[in-house]
């Protein structure tokens, strides 16, 4: 079952039904940099080459939704020359992807409370997401300035002044309304915790979780998540007989 090259595991991969929704908590990069005597700043920075390379996969194999945990509210109090690098990262990594989002038919959209980035950032947001808000291909959701917590409150807040909370009208007023369900969760970096992300939306996804350290998350570990949730049994609360009965274990 081991395939010995990656494009045998990519193969693999393509040959069965993709997970619709892929969530990475990217995780790891201070303790790359650490592990190297270089400062952490290195470490995001390899880190944003390892989003490139995930997104550039994601997109061939034709996965329809991926997103990524790039930076929490509870990130915010890290020290403040992090925080600024971490923005310009995002400001180049923005700026450098914008003809390859275009040419691939990505369609980017962050999700947080994106008031708190700086001003720079928010522009270099909003200009990549209307260059390419009609595109088909692929939706390339950033979570930035994101907390699962934060977001259920205000989607629970504006549930509740639009009529009778549901659990539909509580769906439509997440950060995430309109993006396929969630199938798979995955985080690098050996930690086992969900961090204050997608809380809602992990109700039913499968959970992977890598030591690989997110600098060094590139196509192999992300193509081996993949791997890994296609050959899971997903049984949403009933027996394994009665999936059986349905006509099989996807989905
Ligand atoms: C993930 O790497 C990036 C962000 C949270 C912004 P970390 O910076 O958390 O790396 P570690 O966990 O300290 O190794
Ligand atoms: C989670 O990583 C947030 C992101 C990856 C953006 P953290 O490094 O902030 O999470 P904790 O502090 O280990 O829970
Ligand atoms: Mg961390």
């Amino acid at each position: 079952m081991t395939p010995t090259s990656l494009p045998a595991l990519e193969a693999q991969v393509r040959a069965r039904p993709l997970p619709r929704h892929v969530a990475v908590i990217m995780d790891g990069n201070g303790r790359w940099a650490e592990a190297r005597g270089l400062p952490r700043v290195a470490g995001h920075r390899e880190g944003a080459e390892s989003v490139r390379a995930v997104v550039r996969t994601a997109r061939r194999i034709g996965l329809p939704a991926l997103t990524l945990y790039a930076f929490s509210l509870q990130n915010w109090a890290r020290p403040a020359d992090e925080v600024g690098a971490l923005m310009a990262l995002l400001a180049d990594f923005l700026e450098s992807e914008r003809g390859e989002m275009r040419q691939n038919a990505i369609r980017l959209h962050a999700i947080g409370d994106l008031s708190r980035l700086p001003e720079p950032v928010r522009r270099q947001l909003a200009l990549v997401m209307a260059e390419t808000r009609d595109n088909g291909g692929m939706i390339l959701t950033l979570a930035l300035s994101y907390g699962g917590r934060e977001e259920l409150v205000q989607a629970a807040r504006a549930a509740a002044a639009a009529g009778p909370v549901t659990e539909a009208s509580l769906e439509a007023h997440l950060w995430t309304a309109g993006l396929p369900e969630l199938d798979l969760l995955v985080r690098t970096s050996g930690e086992r915790r969900i961090s204050n992300f997608l809380l809602w939306q992990a109700a039913y996804a499968e959970l992977h979780f890598t030591d690989v350290l997110f600098p060094d998350f590139r196509d192999e570990a992300f193509l081996s998540a993949i791997a890994d949730f296609q050959g899971r049994q997903r049984r949403f609360g009933l027996t394994g007989a009665q999936l059986a009965a349905q006509g099989g274990p996807d989905r």
